[in-house]
C-alpha cells in the first residue's frame, strides 16, 4: 500500500535533515545517548558512532514522527530488552526534566498571579500536583516491578530455563493483571489543557500560558507514543514469550 504519510526517515538521509524534518525528534537523540555536532553525517553513520542499532533506531523514530507507521511485527523483531532501555530512558526524561520543566513553568505563574487570587490558577496548580504524582506512581511501579519481571522472562526465553518463582508468576498471570491496569496517564494531560484554555482568568502574560499549554500537548504527544509501544509491542512481546516457556516446558522442578 502506497504510503501518503509524512516522509519516512531512512538510514541514508543525513542526520541533521532528519532534525530538521522534526525538532521533535531531539528528544528521541538523547535516549539513545546520541549527541549534537553530527555534520552531514547520516544517520547510519551517526548510529554507527553512538553503537547505537540503527534498524531500532529508525523503528522508534518512524513510529514517533507518523503516527499511522506503527512497525508492530518489526519492532517485535527486536531483543525486549532494547526496547526496556528505550522505554526507562523515556521514564527519566519525564521524570527528570519535562515534570521539573513545566513544574517550573507554573511556579512561574504563580508567583507572578497568586492563586488565592485566581481561583483558575489554584485549579490549575493543584490539578498539575495530582498529575505529578500520579505520573511517577505510575512509572515507579513500570521501573521496579514490570521492567524486571520482563527482563526475567526474556532471559528465561532465551537460556529456555524457567526458575519455579518466574513459573508462578507466570501463572498467576503478572503480565495480564499489568496490561488491564495498565491505565492512560495522557488522558488527564487533556483536562490540564482544558483548564488553561478554558478556565484561567485573562492575565497579562499570556505567553507564560501559551507555553505551559504547548509543554502539556509535547508530553502529551510522548506519552502516547510511549504507551502505545508498551501496550502494543512489549506486552504481546512478553505474553509469546512466556506462552513459549509453558509450551516448551521449559519449568524443570
Ligand atoms: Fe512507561
Ligand atoms: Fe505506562
Amino acid at each position: 500500500m502506497p504510503n501518503y504519510g509524512p516522509m519516512q526517515i531512512t538510514k541514508n538521509m543525513k542526520m541533521a535533515d532528519v532534525i530538521h524534518l522534526n525538532y521533535l525528534l531531539l528528544n528521541i537523540l538523547s535516549r539513545f545517548n546520541i549527541t549534537l555536532g553530527f555534520g552531514d553525517k547520516t544517520v547510519e553513520e551517526v548510529c554507527g558512532e553512538h553503537k547505537v542499532n540503527v534498524e531500532f533506531f529508525l523503528e522508534i523514530t518512524n513510529s514517533y514522527h507518523d503516527e499511522n507507521y506503527f512497525p508492530k511485527k518489526q519492532l517485535q523483531g527486536f531483543p525486549v530488552h532494547l526496547i526496556v532501555n528505550y522505554l526507562k530512558k523515556t521514564h527519566d526524561y519525564y521524570l527528570d526534566k519535562k515534570i521539573p520543566e513545566i513544574a517550573e513553568l507554573i511556579l512561574r505563574l504563580t508567583t507572578q498571579f497568586p492563586p488565592s487570587t485566581l481561583p483558575g490558577i489554584d485549579l490549575l496548580n493543584r490539578f498539575f500536583i495530582d498529575y505529578k504524582e500520579e505520573l511517577t506512581r505510575h512509572i515507579q511501579r513500570e521501573d521496579d516491578s514490570i521492567m524486571p519481571y520482563i527482563l526475567e522472562v526474556e532471559q528465561a526465553f532465551n537460556s529456555k530455563k524457567l526458575s519455579g518463582m518466574l513459573f508462578e508468576k507466570i501463572k498467576a498471570e503478572f503480565i495480564e493483571k499489568f496490561a488491564l491496569e495498565h491505565d492512560n496517564v495522557e488522558d488527564k494531560l487533556y483536562d490540564l489543557k482544558n483548564i488553561i484554555i478554558k478556565y484561567l482568568p485573562p492575565i497579562e502574560d499570556q505567553d507564560l500560558c501559551n507555553q505551559i499549554f504547548i509543554e502539556l500537548s509535547r508530553l502529551e504527544r510522548d506519552l502516547n507514543n510511549h504507551a502505545r509501544i508498551e501496550d502494543k509491542v512489549l506486552i504481546p512481546m512478553v505474553m509469546h514469550m512466556e506462552r513459549k516457556l509453558l509450551e516448551q516446558g521449559a519449568y524443570r522442578k
